[in-house]
């Protein structure tokens, strides 16, 4: 396991590659003793050693370490390493000892000390872990469960924070559909803010599935509370829109969206806002925490609608991807009522056939007045001749009994016809 240290660490790779290194050290350094590895809070990986036996008293002692494939290498003259590694795999620090800071500067051997991942079949651990930091007030963290996890298996997660003292077990265990998540209150003092990470584990009750570790740093995946729009006014053909950032945030920390609709444009239109100021504006500058942004050339006579969304920005943080909610939305501007056209659109018709039915009556009455009914001349005649034409009214009579009779017979035939029909 222990060989002689070549260091090609970044700066020293030009000597090692131009053979300096490779010339025999004429006192060679003795091996750091006792290094050992242990782990703290959920991964806290502390390596401890001793110096080396017999050192000379004329070396200041320097230790070099690094991991396995050379990364992270660390000079010091302390005898420990920590570092938060999540613990899903095997991982190695190197540790040498030499009498300067200088890397050249005959190195001894290094030794080597491992810790090995959890116990159980990684592929029933959980996959595709995430978490978010929500309003920096609580964390959201989610999961799937692992390939060959069984369905009904009961999870758990503990964190830890250097602001919490100790290991902290998440109650609020929920299922959303495929995803299994839990979230936990984290509010954490500005002291300690940009300092640590969170700590996580996540594993089930059974201690059948291999324990899943993860590392959240506190600068990223941060989700904003929405932000407050406190006023819209008009000036001088512009439209002013002023909010209230989320607590805790410092507004060059974040960017903005800013969402418009117009009731006469029919897609809304949308700001992306780095630095949210407004010039020339004489009044309302003394709220330190309002925030400004100018709509140009918005016509007052329109309806206005504005909401705005924020996230973080990479002043402040590490990643810009999580938009906050979108605020509420906020209007100024008149626009013809919409009930009123709802109402309208109903009434119209009716109105209309309302006015249709009057006008047929009415109609009917002006037939009447500008046609009146033709006097009968045979009427008149009648009345005239006395009963002279008694006959041919009797035959009148007959003829129209026996029209109705025809009729009464042709209905019953065609009664009996429908019945066998529908028989
Ligand atoms: C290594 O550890 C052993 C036992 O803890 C101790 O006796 C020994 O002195 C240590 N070696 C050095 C060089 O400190
Ligand atoms: C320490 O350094 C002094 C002066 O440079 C030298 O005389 C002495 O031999 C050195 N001691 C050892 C143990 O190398
Ligand atoms: C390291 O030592 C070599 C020679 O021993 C010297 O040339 C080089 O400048 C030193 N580097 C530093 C950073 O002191
Ligand atoms: C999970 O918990 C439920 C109820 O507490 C229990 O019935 C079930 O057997 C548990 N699952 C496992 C894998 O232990
Ligand atoms: C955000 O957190 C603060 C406290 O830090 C709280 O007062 C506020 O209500 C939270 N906002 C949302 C939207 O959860
Ligand atoms: C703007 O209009 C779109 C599409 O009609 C809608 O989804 C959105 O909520 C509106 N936004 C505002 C601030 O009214
Ligand atoms: C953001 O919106 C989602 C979905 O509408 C809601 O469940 C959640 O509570 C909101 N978050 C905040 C901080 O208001």
């Amino acid at each position: 396991m222990e060989r002689p240290a070549r260091l090609c660490g970044l700066w020293a790779l030009l000597l090692c590659a131009s053979g300096r290194g490779s010339s025999a050290p004429t006192e060679t350094q003795l091996p750091v003793t006792n290094l050992s590895v242990s782990v703290e809070n959920l991964c806290t990986v502390v390596w401890t050693w001793n110096p080396p036996e017999g050192a000379s008293p004329n070396c200041t002692l320097w230790y070099f370490s690094h991991f396995g494939d050379k990364q992270d290498k660390k000079i010091a003259p302390e005898t420990h390493r920590s570092e938060e590694v999540p613990l899903n795999e095997r991982i190695c620090l190197q540790v040498g000892s030499q009498c300067s800071t200088n890397e050249s500067e005959n190195p001894s051997i290094w030794v080597e000390k491992c810790i090995s991942p959890p116990e159980g079949d990684p592929e029933s651990a959980v996959t595709e872990f995430q978490c978010i930091w929500h309003n920096l007030s609580y964390m959201k963290c989610s999961w799937l469960p692992g390939k060959n996890a069984s369905p009904d298996t009961n999870y758990t997660l503990y964190y830890w924070h250097n602001s919490l003292g100790k290991i902290l077990q998440c109650e609020n265990i929920y299922r959303e559909g495929q995803h299994i998540g839990c979230s936990f209150d984290l509010t954490i003092a500005k002291d300690y803010l940009f300092e640590h990470n969170v700590q996580i584990m996540v594993k089930d009750i059974a201690g059948k599935i291999r324990p899943f570790f993860n590392i959240v740093p506190l600068t990223s995946h941060v989700k904003p509370g929405p932000p407050h729009i406190k006023n819209l006014f008009f000036q001088n053909g512009n439209l002013y829109v002023q909010w209230e950032n989320p607590q805790n945030f410092f507004s060059r920390c974040l960017y903005y969206e800013v969402e418009f609709n117009n009731s006469q444009t029919e897609t809304p239109v949308i700001f992306y806002v780095e630095e949210a100021k407004c010039e020339n504006l004489e009044f309302e500058r003394n709220a330190e925490d309002t925030i400004c942004f100018m709509i140009p050339g918005v016509l007052p006579d329109t309806l206005n609608t504005v909401r705005i969304r924020v996230k973080t920005n990479r002043f402040c943080y590490e990643d810009d991807k999580l938009w906050s909610n979108w605020s509420q939305a906020k209007s100024i501007g008149k626009m013809p009522n919409s009930t009123f056209y709802v109402t309208m659109l109903l009434i119209i018709p009716v109105v209309l056939a309302g006015a249709i039915i009057v006008l047929l009556f009415y109609l009917k009455r002006l037939k009447i007045i500008i046609f009146p009914p033709i006097p009968d001349p045979g009427k008149i005649f009648k009345e005239m001749f006395g009963d002279q034409n008694d006959d041919t009214l009797h035959w009148k009579k007959y003829d129209i009994y026996e029209k109705q009779t025809k009729e009464e017979t042709d209905s019953v035939v065609l009664i009996e016809n429908l019945k066998k029909a529908s028989q």
